[in-house]
């Protein structure tokens, strides 16, 4: 009934966020797309691990210091068809009130396009479900609009019995889904607001590339392609383009509302990039291409008895995005990765900006053990050629595409 559907679930702290994963597989059988927040509190609860397993989706515990448009809260909030916050505690119904939004459940809940419809399962203690306040707020939230599902008389975690659990997980899926069929109804106007890059093509390298020594081996580069992943599946899903993705030998999978064309070679990859150039408004280059390549690989697999010793010559690839430049329109933007490390670190990716003409560099590390190859997590400097330099602490390899991808939206 939610098919295709994107829920955005939302689990604040109370001993009900145990059901929460129950209640998430429960929404993934429904057919919807389920994005999961969590409160620090709900995670001593549930894990976003295992909602991420359950979801397919990283499961979001923090709030990035990005701030102000194109930020990824508004990106996700707008896209979505409607919002479970499921057991919500009183915390998070008086802050909702109070537009205190301090957590990325609550930044969510606060993101949300005018036709997704807020749904509330409350969960606490009998006292507390009865205070004025407390129902204050839920009577004024009611009257803006925001659903809920009321809580039963139940066994308490404090151990008595009483009026404030929340329904079984099949229970509340069940309710959620009936409130949504109402609001639908009473409001059947689809979301309207565009995406940030509806509309826009943007082609995305990723990965490294592999240059043949003889048929079995190649001179490659430790790359994952997980930066250039992440970029094209953030970009299709959450912001809403048309994306080609042009990628070396890569394990990691993508979506498939993305375009994917597999390469091997710098040689390949420039081919494939300068032939789809001139559909593409936006060219992202975050593969690591090989600078070198076998000058004349072998036919034959080279045998150790053949060679005693052995030096290979090398020549240069081509530089995709020196080829680039000078076959772009004048209206494409055209986006590049440094990687670099070291104390010149910034002096290089600023004179990689000048140097190839770029509107944006986007600063990779390789020498930190959190950042850069084959982790999940990066720390990034963005630079534009407008003079912007914006630091990016460590996050996830998705959320620094959500970073990066925000501000090119923001770019004109
Ligand atoms: N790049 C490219 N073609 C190449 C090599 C790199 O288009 N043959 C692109 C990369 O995709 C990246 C940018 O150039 O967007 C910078 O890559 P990087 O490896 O940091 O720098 P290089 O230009 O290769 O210079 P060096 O290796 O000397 O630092």
């Amino acid at each position: 009934m939610l098919n295709a559907k994107k829920i955005i679930y939302g689990i604040t702290g109370s001993i009900a966020a145990a059901k929460a994963p129950i209640i998430a597989r429960e929404l993934v059988r429904t057919g919807a797309e389920v994005h999961c927040a969590l409160t620090n509190s709900a995670q001593k609860f549930t894990t976003p691990y295992s909602l991420s397993i359950l979801t397919g989706n990283e499961a979001i515990t923090e709030i990035f210091p990005s701030s102000g448009k194109g930020t990824w809260h508004v990106h996700l909030g707008r896209s979505a068809h409607a919002m479970l916050i499921a057991p919500c505690s009183a915390a998070t119904l008086g802050k909702l009130r109070r537009g205190i939004y301090d957590n990325p459940v609550l930044l969510l809940a606060s993101s949300l396009g005018d036709n997704a419809q807020l749904i509330i399962a409350p969960a606490m203690d009998e006292e507390m479900w009865q205070q004025p306040a407390v129902q204050e707020n839920i009577e004024w939230l009611r009257n803006k609009g925001v659903k809920f599902i009321e809580p039963v008389k139940g066994n308490l975690a404090s151990g008595l019995v009483g009026m404030g659990r929340m329904p079984e997980a099949d229970d509340v899926v069940k309710q959620f889904q009936q409130l949504l069929v109402t609001a639908d109804t009473q409001n059947p106007q689809p979301e309207t607001r565009p995406l940030p890059l509806a509309g826009k093509h943007i082609l995305i390298t990723g990965g490294p590339t592999y240059e043949p020594i003889d048929p079995v081996r190649f001179i490659g580069n430790r790359s994952s392609g997980k930066m250039g992943a992440a970029l094209a599946k953030e970009a299709a899903e959450i912001f809403g383009a048309d994306v080609t993705l042009i990628m070396g030998p890569s394990s990691e999978k993508t979506p498939s509302s993305v375009n994917r064309i597999n390469v091997e070679t710098a040689d390949e990859m420039r081919d494939e990039v300068l032939s789809q150039l001139s559909g593409h408004d936006i060219l992202i280059m975050s593969a690591a291409v090989s600078d070198f390549r076998a000058s004349d690989p072998e036919k034959e697999k080279i045998k150790k008895t053949h060679k005693k010793k052995w030096s290979l010559d090398l020549s240069p690839t081509r530089d995709i995005l020196k080829d680039v430049m000078s076959n772009k329109k004048a209206k494409q933007k055209i986006i590049g990765f440094a990687l670099e490390g070291g104390e010149g670190a910034i002096k290089y990716a600023k004179g990689k900006l000048d140097s190839k003409g770029l509107d944006m560099i986007i600063l990779n590390r390789f020498d930190e053990m959190d950042a850069g190859f084959s982790t999940d997590t990066n720390r990034i400097t963005i630079f534009t050629k407008e003079g912007l330099q914006k630091e990016v602490p460590l996050v996830t390899k998705t959320e620094c595409a959500r970073i990066i991808l925000s501000l090119i939206a923001e770019m004109e």
